[in-house]
């Protein structure tokens, strides 16, 4: 399926195959990658960057589209509903289907909490469902949780919240134990032990999968266990405004029907946000490998009732998006395609980095690549460089890619791209929000009493930069933390009056600092017209 010039250019990578398999390139030094990052990774353009000028992270520089979400009208007036009747009464209400929200229910359920999931799509329409290449866990016996952390302390530039990051790394084996009593089918050797692979900027194999669809199979199993327990679950009913009760502490959510728009009042001894990333804000007009309803509600709806956020300024892109065909533009081309041998290659069938550095280093590198040193593959749409999917079959044996990567190899071969024989065109995508809500090591919102965050609405996890597979982690080890913790502080809380009154609070504050906006928030869903510039 590719036209005559790309074919050409095929050619090179193919002369080169052998050499490059043979070629080892060298890791950069950690001055090349500051300068690398500084001059092409996205984070660091400072034009795409506005600084708040209310809430409680005034001052602070997040993305454009971002701040304008952040800053925006309420969907509805401080008087739009009857709080004293509410249709929905609680004691933990979480916020988003995904597999942190589903994580969340299970144990708040096992807990005895009456529990409900509300969410803007259905069960499982989450980024947990996308997720490929797999979870991390230091499990194996020439690893542990303290170099799991040495991993990704360092993969996010020494700035994750070192509580948070403990509890991830340890946690990380029981949570697969979970997983796999749940019913989760990961790769398993013919005894029985797991096979796990290496990721970028992991110094052991760590990275435990189910294919190249691990985060649908994470979520089917979540998902049957939700419906299993009978936990209820709310569909296309998205929360656009947390409720407050007398003291200030979160109490519930005002619900929207998708459909009618009917509003709806849930009141809750506790709150979960458990509402995913932000692709689909296409920050800075990058194409996205997140899901339809990936928008950044619950950072919107969490900033406005007085929750903190943290490194909201730091996206991930994801280095493999994608590139061609147009119909696939943007999906994710997991990494590890890289971790079983594929390398990338410029348009001069040259290895122009370490296949496995971490993300950002990796996405400013190709960005680099099809920049300033033109050496990038012309798509017709745009630019990107190869990914030499034959290689893996060369390294690893005819069938490899067939038996580890089988979601890649149908992705491509519906457009007539055999990724056994032909390499892939790929370039960075939108992949995952960096930061998000603070949180304590309860799941806790710093800035909120009684509201929870869990999975990628939360900030502080990863740092500044999330290596492969600590995701999908994530959102089990909080989501179930979350769970557990929100169903204790429930048996704790008496709740009083209800109230929207930070919504008028919050206006006060906008025409106080001279914002003139008619933009609402949360966004909910992105609109994909002619008129959208960005996405021309
Ligand atoms: O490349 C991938 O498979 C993505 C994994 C992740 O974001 O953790």
């Amino acid at each position: 399926m590719y036209s005559e010039t790309l074919k050409q250019s095929i050619k090179a990578v193919e002369a080169a195959r052998e050499k490059n398999i043979a070629y080892e390139p060298a890791r950069m030094t950690a001055k090349e990658k500051e300068d690398l990052l500084a001059a092409y990774h996205p984070d660091y353009k400072q034009d795409q960057f506005e600084t708040l000028k209310i809430g409680p992270n005034k001052g602070e520089k997040v993305p454009c589209e971002l701040a304008e979400m952040l800053e925006a009208h309420s969907r509805i007036t401080s008087d739009a509903v009857d709080l004293s009747t509410p249709d929905y009464d609680v004691d933990v209400l979480i916020i988003g289907g995904g597999g942190a929200g589903a994580s969340a229910a299970i144990e708040a359920d096992e807990a005895g909490a009456k529990t409900m999931i509300v969410t803007k799509l259905r069960i499982g329409d989450a980024n947990t469902m996308m997720a490929e290449g797999g979870i991390q866990a230091a499990d194996k016996p020439n690893d542990s949780p303290a170099i799991h952390f040495l991993d990704a302390f360092g993969g996010g530039h020494f700035a994750a919240k070192r509580e948070l990051l403990h509890k991830l790394v340890n946690d990380a084996p029981e949570a697969i134990l979970w997983l796999n009593e749940l019913g989760v089918e990961f790769d398993k050797a013919p005894d029985g032990t797991m096979i796990t692979t290496h990721g970028g900027g992991t110094s052991r194999k760590r990275m435990h999968a189910a294919k190249d669809y691990s985060g649908a199979e994470i979520m089917r199993t979540l998902r049957d266990e939700v419906l299993n327990r009978k936990i209820p679950v709310v569909d296309f009913t998205a929360a656009i405004e947390l409720i407050l009760d007398d003291k200030g502490n979160a109490a519930g959510a005002v619900l929207m029907n998708m459909e009618t728009k009917e509003l709806l009042v849930a009141r809750a001894k506790t709150v979960i946000i458990a509402t995913g990333g932000a692709g689909r804000m296409h920050y800075q007009g990058f194409p996205t490998s997140n899901h339809y309803g990936a928008t950044a509600d619950g950072l919107v709806l969490g900033y406005r009732a007085g929750a903190k956020l943290l490194y909201a300024d730091t996206l991930q892109y994801h280095p493999t998006g994608a590139a061609y065909p147009e119909q696939i533009f943007g999906a994710l081309v997991t990494e590890k395609v890289r971790s079983l041998g594929a390398k990338l290659i410029n348009a001069d069938g040259e290895v122009f980095m370490h296949p496995l550095e971490t993300r950002d280093v990796s996405a400013a590198s190709i960005i680099r690549e099809c920049t300033t040193r033109g050496k990038g593959v012309e798509t017709g749409m745009g630019l990107g460089v190869w990914l030499d999917t034959p290689m893996i079959e060369k390294i690893g044996g005819e069938g490899t890619i067939e038996r580890r990567i089988p979601a890649m190899m149908r992705m491509f071969g519906k457009y007539g791209i055999d990724i056994r024989k032909e390499p892939i065109i790929v370039y960075p995508t939108l992949h995952y929000q960096n930061g998000g809500l603070d949180i304590d090591d309860t799941c806790m919102s710093t800035g909120e009493e009684n509201l929870f965050v869990a999975g990628e609405a939360v900030g502080g996890i990863h740092g500044r930069n999330r290596l492969m597979g600590n995701s999908l982690l994530d959102i089990i080890v909080f989501g179930r933390s979350a769970g557990k913790n929100a169903a204790a502080k429930s048996r704790e809380v008496s709740l009083g009056a209800l109230t929207l009154s930070h919504i008028d609070a919050f206006d006060k504050e906008r025409t106080a600092a001279g914002i003139e906006t008619d933009a609402v928030s949360p966004k909910l869903l992105p609109r994909y017209t002619h008129g959208n510039a960005k996405l021309k």
